[in-house]
């Protein structure tokens, strides 16, 4: 469904639900990154893209219960009034994919709540009350296309529409490095995640047939043009997503941070492959698999952008199998169905039109992404699915996207 059939789609889910056509829609997509990965966090380079799966918001002001109601009694009238107005107070969120509803009650300070799902929106309207915007009562109809938990970045699409929409309804747009950031605090301080920026920057930030080479430590980003119409990126979910994921994801951060203190720098960006090499008898061995990675990583990335820029399609494959080899080895955050995956492209090879394959996302599960021929997508799909369940006995979901914008408003 490409985002104006969406956009209908979520309309006509809104007027089910709540009855007469939104005022508002805005949509924000996922992401799948091409490389750099682990790196954001570590102030490096990364090369995201935003896909043509969405989080998309409907929402009017709240109708008041309908037409008109009879009262016998005074307490009866106060009753209607009250309600009345924690309605006009009440970002009130029905989710598709959800049984229970979200209420946001915007004229109290905002807390987290028990509905986990609920903690990304709050924490975004927590974010803009920071800022003395607070865009009052509304009913909200969300439906979601980003595959959940498949590191896609479903929760940032969820946290930049959430923006977008606040935005939209209140006539106040905030500075787009500003409205990233307060999307990733809201990830931070209410879903629990220390996650790094790179998620809510491509959401935000992404462009049609464009990378997003962003520059973690200065927060700069450059468009990496990709539309070449003779390439496509083929993301394959595994459709598993292993429970340690949050955990370690904590301890690889404070990995790096324990490199990056050994070498007496701030962050591991300004790492050298030599100096980390004189220093690895001052550290575990695990940590300094760690910052090695980071440090190839960085170069790959840089290297990836350049390739790119120049069309030269084995180049950057290469730079994607390498990725996934340092991912799965010395940052050991791939499991055995993305390298069944990696693996499985990399027997089609160039000949079968595959010119590089890494996962891509936090990693424990989720999805890989392969840089393909366009001609031999439905070919290599194929092999793919057929490869995996023989490997695995699992699924996989195979899909293609071209690079798409980031977050807009549709309608209002
Ligand atoms: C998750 C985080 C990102 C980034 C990636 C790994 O998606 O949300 O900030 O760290 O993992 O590259």
């Amino acid at each position: 469904m490409n985002l104006p059939e969406l956009s209908a789609h979520v309309a006509r889910e809104f007027e089910k639900a709540f009855g007469g056509s939104p005022r508002w829609i805005v949509a924000a997509p996922g992401r799948v990154n091409v490389i750099g990965e682990h790196i954001d966090y570590n102030d490096g380079f990364v090369l995201p893209m935003a896909i043509e799966y969405y989080a998309v918001m409907a929402a009017d002001r709240p109708s008041g219960g309908g037409a008109t109601q009879q009262f016998h009694s005074t307490a009866e009238v106060v009753r209607a009034v009250l309600r009345l107005k924690l309605n006009e107070a009440t970002l009130h969120i029905r989710s598709t994919a959800e049984s229970e509803a979200a209420d946001i009650d915007t004229s109290k300070p905002i807390t987290t709540s028990p509905l986990k799902w609920s903690n990304y929106p709050r924490g975004v309207v927590a974010g803009f009350a920071a800022r003395g915007i607070n865009p009052g009562g509304l009913d909200v109809l969300l439906h979601s296309t980003v595959p959940l938990g498949s590191g896609l970045s479903s929760s940032a699409a969820l946290e930049v529409c959430t923006a977008t929409l606040i935005e939209a309804v209140t006539g106040k747009k905030i500075d787009p490095v500003e409205k990233a950031v307060l999307c990733q605090k809201a990830e931070h301080e209410f879903a629990g995640v220390p996650c790094g920026i790179m998620d809510q920057f491509i959401s935000v930030m992404g462009r049609e047939n464009h990378l997003l080479l962003l520059d973690c430590r200065s927060r700069k980003t450059e468009l990496v043009p990709m539309r070449d119409p003779s390439v496509g990126l083929l993301i394959a979910n595994t459709n598993v997503k292993h429970e340690l994921g949050s955990g370690q994801y904590a301890r690889r951060r404070a990995q790096c941070e324990a490199a990056a203190k050994i070498l007496g720098l701030p962050s591991l960006r300004d790492a050298s492959a030599a100096a980390l090499e004189k220093n690895k008898g001052n550290m575990d061995g695990e940590v300094f698999r760690r910052a090695r990675h980071v440090i190839g990583e960085i170069d790959r990335t840089v290297q990836a952008a350049e390739a790119i820029r120049a069309s030269n399609w084995p180049k950057t494959g290469e730079l994607m199998y390498a990725s996934h080899r340092s991912l799965r080895d010395d940052y050991e955050v791939s499991c055995a169905e993305l390298d069944a995956l990696v693996e499985i492209a990399e027997s089609i090879g160039l000949s079968g039109g595959v010119y590089g394959c890494r996962m891509t996302g936090g990693g424990f599960g989720g999805c890989t992404v392969a840089l393909v021929k366009s001609d031999s997508v439905a070919a290599i799909t194929n092999k793919l699915a057929a490869g995996y369940k023989e490997k695995t006995g699992l699924d996989a979901t195979i899909f293609g996207s071209r690079p798409a914008a980031g977050a807009t408003v549709i309608k209002g």
